[in-house]
């Protein structure tokens, strides 16, 4: 939290004049005094800063002060000159509005500390940056330049200003500085030649002889010994605590950083050193035949030295001390100088040139710190302007100076008492109207355009005749004799005849901080401030650029016969400027006191500071300010500050400020007439009521430490406990945390050995199955290797040596296949069917292939010799077929019958006309036509018969007659019977029921049995509609003989007849043929 402190807190006295109580002269003096002795140096009169010199530095304004001081409101922090600065540039930044710092005082009351305080204050806490900074080092560095040319030791001051100084910073919107411009006023030139008792001419001066290299001296044709200059004072040269040397070094480094080139700073130093040359030039007289004297210039070393260092003939400058030449109705007179006119004229060039060269610097600063760009911009003034004097020997400096400062009081009075009514007004205060001394009236004593003093002047200064300063105080006497602030001696006021305090060539004046006796001595030639024009003219003719253009004047060509206006008018000019320009800005008041006059810290002298609190009008100041209300705080920091007072405005105030101050007033009973409500701030009429609520404040707040002791420590020895409950949360936290960890783990163990065997367990399973898949991969490699070896193998078998035995029997078994094959068919057997021969065969194992080529062959023999036959032999070879498929094997007599063919008509019946009736009795064609024997059953003896086969039936007929004795359809017939036996013999059997077999079967036999079975089974055949004719083959069979049935029965019997069967009958059921035994 910001720590808030007040002007009111930690107060060495009041800081505050306003608040003085009671106020008098001596208890106002108390105050300064008391706070002076505590190093407080700063005191306020309202907005008004009261500054004693301390004469020592004090550590209050190091960079530290200036953060404490930075944006805090005026009264907040004990008095300092820097809250005054930061109020003036704050207003200045935030409200837009231009200020100015007015700094009174007399001399060494620490005006120019003042002013450098200021503007350094304001240099640190404005914008930064580059183009800023060096804005600002400019700015400040002006100072050190103007200091050594405008600044001498005084029996006031070691560094006392004798120029009156007004400087314009300005700033663009953001505060941030632009540039500046200086004004400078009237420079107190009579030093450079003759200096009091006690004082010194000029920094510059004893800088630079005391701080210039030898070379540099050399060059400006200088001595370092002060001794040989007649200008400079040499009982005050060492100055105490001052260090020339060094201080020429800091000159010519701030010349350097303003913006001086290397020429200019030597042109400067070259008039400074031509101004002490200047001085040495002496004059002796030369009485003439006129008798008059004439004045001579004893050494003109010196004199030619100066015109070396100038670039002036010397001749001229020679002839120009020696005569004056006087223009009168166009008519130009030459008078010569005597010694005492020609001193005059060298001491007036000498301070002309010095005065000159002062404005000059001036205006080269300007030009060097002057803002850059052309935006609207706001300023700051800071007037550091010589203050009040009253010397013992007081001339027109004086009385310009002091003239200067009643103008300054004239403001001061106006602004401040303005102000003050402008600041009730705004407030929407009452107010009545205070008394105070006007110096208004002093002012115009002196500048009043009739029969002001500065007027009078002129006119005696350009009146013709003989003026002189008796008759301008003739004259002052005479116009000012009435006045209430002038006295004098001669006047026509009879009561300052008597006065013996007044000399008789002097005038008073009663200004507004004291009566000043004024010597006349030397008005008129000063307020003149003439210059032979012979010596303007000499210097015009200078070849020096800085020279001639200080003395624009000499110029031939624009000669001037008008008067160059009067130093007092000038002044009086720029005076009048000067305040007008600072009535249109807001003012901040820095009114310096000197506690002491020999300039000693820690003396405060009574008297002399009560003659400056007088002078100044301060207790004026302290009145006015409290006539109307001693005190005067905006809502806010008043609420702030005394709201523990009251119960309903501590702790917080909820409303708006005017209330909460309204109601905590109402609460303390403060007198109604006591204080008055403004617009934004409350004014306190008493400061008593101010103290009353102070005190209870500061009771208050002993009492609110008490009880924010109390609380603390209780929120103390809470929080203590606090902690310690907290940690015994923490301590058994972590305990259980540590127990509950402990049995997670063990869990978590047991888990994992569980989790353990699963897993082993799920992997040897795994593990199986992909061994198992492994050795199958494998397998599938293994007979894939091998297969592919075997293909691979087969492949390229032929190109291995161990089949060469293989091929080579292959081969050789291939030859003797070919031979084998070749040499048949060159042995081939004859195409006959019959034909056994078949060529041996050549090696074993040909046997079986040759066996099956015979057969092959003999089939393709026999199928090529089918091949030939025709239709009836192929018939007559398929009755042989037959004939062999229904006997071979089965019957003894087929073998012989083989080679026999089957003729078929054996009887060539169509042809033997002995058959023809037979023939023609038979339809169809003959297939068959034998003569058989048919069989008797009574004795076995045969009867021949014609045996005819059609193809439809078989007919018998009688061999002789050709008479048909049987026929029978083929249909009829049942089957044949014959023996095994090589007999002839066969039945025909017939079907029973049928209407051949009431004659019963036939037996018969026959020499070609095997052609007649074949044909008769052949014609059953090959008729469709009948049953195949049966053919029994067997010695045993039974025939139907009419009503009965015989058996036939063959037997093989020795032959009896030779080779013939015989049949005989054995009984009537049996009939037995015994056939011969074929061998
Ligand atoms: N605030 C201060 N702190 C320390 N010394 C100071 C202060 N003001 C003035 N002085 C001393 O007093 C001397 C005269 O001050 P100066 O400002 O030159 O007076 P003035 O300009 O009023 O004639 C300075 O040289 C310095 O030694
Ligand atoms: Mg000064």
């Amino acid at each position: 939290m910001e720590v808030k402190t007040s002007l009111l807190d930690n107060m060495i006295g009041v800081g505050d004049m306003v608040l003085l109580e009671p106020l008098s002269e001596d208890s106002f003096l108390e105050n300064l005094r008391n706070r002076f002795d505590h190093n407080e140096i700063y005191t306020y009169i309202g907005s008004v800063v009261i500054s004693m010199n301390p004469y020592r530095s004090l550590p209050i304004y190091t960079p530290d002060k200036v953060e404490e001081y930075r944006n805090r409101n005026f009264y907040e922090l004990s008095p300092h000159i820097y809250a005054l600065a930061d109020e003036a540039y704050r207003s200045l930044r935030d409200q837009d509005k231009d200020q100015c710092i007015l700094i009174t005082g007399e001399s060494g009351a620490g005006k120019t500390e003042a002013s450098k305080l200021v503007m350094s204050y304001v240099a640190a806490v404005c914008g930064k940056g580059q183009e800023v900074n060096k804005v600002k080092e400019q700015l400040l560095q002006s100072n050190p330049v103007l200091e050594a040319f405008g600044n001498a030791k005084t029996v006031r001051n070691d560094n006392s200003s004798r120029f009156g100084k007004y400087m314009d910073i300005e700033f663009d919107f953001k505060g941030d500085p632009l540039g500046g411009v200086i004004s400078n006023y009237l420079l107190e030139k009579s030093r450079v030649v003759k200096q009091p008792r006690g004082e010194r001419n000029f920094h510059i001066f004893y800088q630079l002889l005391s701080g210039a290299s030898d070379d540099t001296l050399k060059k400006l044709k200088l001595d370092r010994d002060f001794s040989k200059y007649n200008y400079l004072s040499l009982d005050s040269a060492a100055v105490n605590g001052l260090d020339d040397a060094a201080n020429f070094r800091t000159v010519r480094n701030a010349m350097q950083i303003v913006g001086f080139m290397e020429d200019e700073v030597q042109s400067v130093l070259e008039l400074v050193a031509a101004v002490l040359k200047l001085g040495n030039i002496e004059f002796k007289p030369e009485s003439r035949c006129n008798g008059t004297d004439e004045s001579r210039i004893k050494d003109k070393n010196d004199l030619k030295e100066m015109c070396e260092l100038l670039g002036i003939e010397q001749s001229v400058l020679e002839r120009a001390f020696s005569y004056r030449t006087v223009e009168a109705k166009m008519e130009k007179v030459s008078t010569t100088l005597n010694v005492a006119q020609a001193y005059y004229a060298r001491d007036a060039l000498a301070k002309n040139l010095y005065s000159r060269l002062f404005s000059w610097l001036v205006t080269r600063i300007n030009e060097s710190i002057k803002a850059q760009t052309k935006t609207r911009h706001k300023v700051m003034g800071v007037l550091d302007i010589y203050g009040f004097e009253i010397f013992e020997d007081n001339s027109f400096e004086q009385f310009i100076i002091n003239y200067c400062n009643e103008k300054l009081q004239q403001i001061f009075i106006e602004l401040t008492l303005r102000e003050e009514q402008e600041e009730y007004v705004r407030e929407g205060i009452e107010w009545t109207n205070i008394e105070y001394f006007n110096n208004a009236i002093i002012c115009d004593l002196i500048e009043n355009h009739q029969n002001g003093i500065l007027a009078m002047l002129d006119e005696e200064c350009l009146r013709p005749g003989t003026v002189t300063d008796e008759t301008f105080l003739d004259k002052l006497n005479t116009i000012c004799a009435e006045h209430q602030h002038f006295e004098s001696r001669l006047s026509k006021n009879s009561k300052f005849l008597t006065d013996h305090s007044l000399p008789h060539s002097c005038f008073r004046i009663q200004h507004y901080a004291g009566k000043v006796l004024y010597r006349v001595e030397g008005f008129v030639d000063k307020n003149n401030d003439l210059l032979y024009r012979d010596l303007s003219q000499a210097m015009y003719k200078a070849t020096h650029s800085l020279i001639k253009q200080l003395f624009p004047e000499g110029n031939p060509t624009k000669v001037n016969l008008k008067r160059p206006p009067t130093a007092g008018f000038q002044f009086k000019a720029s005076v009048g400027t000067l305040m007008k320009n600072l009535q249109t800005k807001n003012p901040n008041y820095i009114r310096c006191i000197k506690p002491n006059d020999k300039k000693a810290s820690h003396i405060f002298t009574d008297s002399l500071v009560r003659h400056q609190a007088r002078y100044l009008g301060l207790m004026e100041n302290v009145r006015v300010r409290r006539a109307g209300y001693a005190f005067r705080q905006a809502y806010e920091p008043c609420l702030e500050r005394y709201k523990m007072l009251c119960k309903r405005t501590w702790p917080h105030w909820r409303g708006p400020a005017r209330e909460g101050v309204e109601v905590l007033m109402a609460d303390l009973q403060v007198p109604t007439e006591e204080y008055s409500y403004g617009r934004s701030k409350i004014f306190i009429r008493n400061p008593r009521t101010l103290f009353f609520l102070e005190e209870r404040r500061r009771q208050c707040l002993q009492d609110l430490a008490t009880l924010i002791q109390k609380i603390y420590r209780g929120w103390k020895c809470r929080r203590q406990f606090l902690l310690l409950k907290k940690s015994q949360i923490v301590v058994a936290a972590w305990y259980r945390r540590y127990a509950q960890q402990k049995k997670y783990q063990k869990i978590k163990s047991a888990t994992t050995v569980v989790q353990s065997y699963t897993r082993g367990w799920q992997a040897r399973k795994l593990l199986r199955e992909l061994k198992y898949q492994k050795r199958c991969e494998e397998a599938v490699t293994t007979i894939s290797a091998f297969w592919h070896g075997t293909q691979v193998r087969r492949e390229y078998r032929k190109f291995f040596r161990a089949n060469a035995g293989k091929k080579i029997y292959d081969f050789i078994i291939q030859r003797i296949m070919q031979k084998y094959f070749l040499g048949l068919k060159n042995t081939m057997p004859p195409m006959s069917p019959i034909e056994k021969n078949w060529p041996a065969r050549p090696y074993l194992f040909l046997d079986g292939v040759h066996k099956e080529l015979r057969r092959i062959f003999h089939l393709w023999r026999c199928k090529k010799y089918r091949s030939q036959f025709t239709e009836e032999k192929k018939a007559v070879y398929e009755e042989k077929l037959e004939a062999s498929e229904i006997f071979k094997d089965k019957k003894a007599l087929y073998p012989s019958s083989v080679n026999q063919p089957f003729k078929g008509d054996y009887l060539e019946i169509s042809k033997n006309p002995k058959y023809q009736k037979l023939n023609s009795a038979v339809d169809e064609k003959v297939l068959l036509a034998d003569v058989v024997n048919k069989i008797n059953r009574a004795n076995g003896k045969g009867t021949a018969r014609i045996f005819l086969l059609t193809k439809k039936s078989v007919v018998l007929a009688d061999q002789k007659t050709g008479q048909v004795k049987a026929s029978v359809p083929l249909p009829d017939l049942a089957s044949v019977s014959v023996s095994t036996q090589s007999d002839g013999f066969f039945a025909l059997k017939l079907k029973e029921g049928s209407a051949s077999a009431i004659k019963g079967d036939f037996l018969l036999s026959s020499e070609h049995l095997i052609e007649i079975i074949t044909k008769l089974h052949r014609t059953g055949a090959t008729d469709a509609d009948r049953e195949q004719l049966l053919v029994d083959i067997s010695d045993e069979f039974l025939v139907q003989f009419k009503q009965d049935k015989v058996c036939v029965k063959f037997i093989q019997g020795a032959p009896k007849n030779g080779n013939s069967v015989s049949c005989k009958r054995k009984n009537n059921r049996l009939l037995e043929v015994s056939v011969p035994t074929t061998a």
